[in-house]
């Protein structure tokens, strides 16, 4: 079925000792298409990432299910988990330039990584490597091939470990903040040209951030997640043009504006950590609209169209 979309989570739970990182998380990725998942910090965005390709420690709790062009990934094998990563699902994560071996090469390490998932030669694996360099507008891709990690830029490094990412062709990536530890102005040229391969192959993105911005100007859709829960999912527009969850309007609110003098209005009250089962909206100490509903259980998720939100007292009409 053509259709049938590349990735479906649903009902991911996530769990370490007594802290619940994801409760009941579902939402869909379909082919070619940039998902982002936006939220503050500890809202469990990397638990999620990790949990769909089976990268979390042997400690973590993980339930709900995980379809990956209809292969189920929770409880699959180790064997073949490793085999979906990086070869069916590419994904680059948050502490990335510390993924790269300093005594090897570039050039050994990406060739590694497209020889362990494809048959290739050597030499086609390098030439391979060396395009894809060149398409992530690395200026000298067979020097970048014999350089050392040490040897590259911050942002040089990043495109290296975005390469490793891509280069096996992966139908999905996976961008756990991938720029956030570059300077500023290189953040978004980078995650452009990580976009753009993925565009050029139709691959599907899950876009991890902090950043409303980068999601209004790259995402189709986009998951808001608070707590551990989907607060609200929904194309890119109608999160923006009119947002159902007072998590989501709070977080529009608090991005900056151009030439706003006070630009950053941060939302009332801090992160949460939750432990245990939740089972009250995790938003309802910090939110204006709260009634004891709000806190006598975990709000169910309500479909309108193709969006869904996890409110009691949503702000608009389902148009
Ligand atoms: N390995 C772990 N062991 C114990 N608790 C963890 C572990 N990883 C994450 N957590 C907890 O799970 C929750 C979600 O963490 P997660 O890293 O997914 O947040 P995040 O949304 O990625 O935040 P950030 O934006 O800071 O990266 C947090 O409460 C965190 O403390
Ligand atoms: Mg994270």
């Amino acid at each position: 079925m053509s259709d049938a979309p590349l990735l479906e989570v649903r009902d991911l739970s996530i769990r370490f000792g007594a802290v619940t990182a994801v409760s009941s998380v579902g939402f869909s990725v379909a082919k070619g298409e940039v998902f982002g998942i936006v939220g503050e910090s500890g809202a469990g965005k990397s638990a999620a990432a990790r949990g769909i390709i089976g990268l979390l420690p042997p400690s973590a709790r993980l339930g709900g299910s995980v379809r990956f062009r209809g292969e189920e990934l929770v409880g699959a094998s180790q064997a073949r988990l490793r085999s979906v990563r990086g070869s069916e699902i590419g994904y680059v994560f948050q502490d990335a330039l510390t993924a790269l071996d300093p005594v090897r090469t570039i050039g050994a390490q990406l060739v590694e990584v497209l020889r362990v998932h494809r048959k290739v030669r050597p030499r086609e694996a390098l030439a391979a490597a060396a395009e894809l360099l060149a398409e992530l507008q690395i200026a000298d891709p067979e020097r970048t091939l014999r350089s050392y990690p040490h040897q590259l830029s911050g942002g040089m490094r990043q495109r290296a470990v975005i390469a490793a990412a891509l280069i096996a062709d992966p139908a999905l990536i996976i961008a756990d903040e991938v720029t956030s530890a570059l300077d500023v102005t290189v953040q978004r040229k980078v995650l452009d040209l990580l976009l753009g391969v993925c565009a050029a192959r139709g691959a599907g993105v899950i876009l991890i951030t902090h950043d409303l911005g980068v999601v209004a100007q790259t995402c189709d859709r986009v998951a808001v997640l608070y707590g551990g829960i989907v607060a609200e999912e929904a194309d890119v527009f109608a999160l923006f043009d009119r947002p159902m969850h007072p998590y989501t309007r709070a977080l529009l609110q608090s991005m900056p504006r151009i030439g706003d003098s006070a630009p950053f209005r941060p939302i009332p009250g801090s992160a949460i950590q939750i432990f245990g089962e939740l089972r009250a909206c995790p938003f309802a100490d910090r939110c204006d609209r709260v009634t004891p509903a709000c806190r006598s259980a975990l709000p169910p998720v309500q479909r309108t169209g193709k969006s869904t939100h996890r409110c009691l007292h949503p702000l608009a009409v389902p148009a």
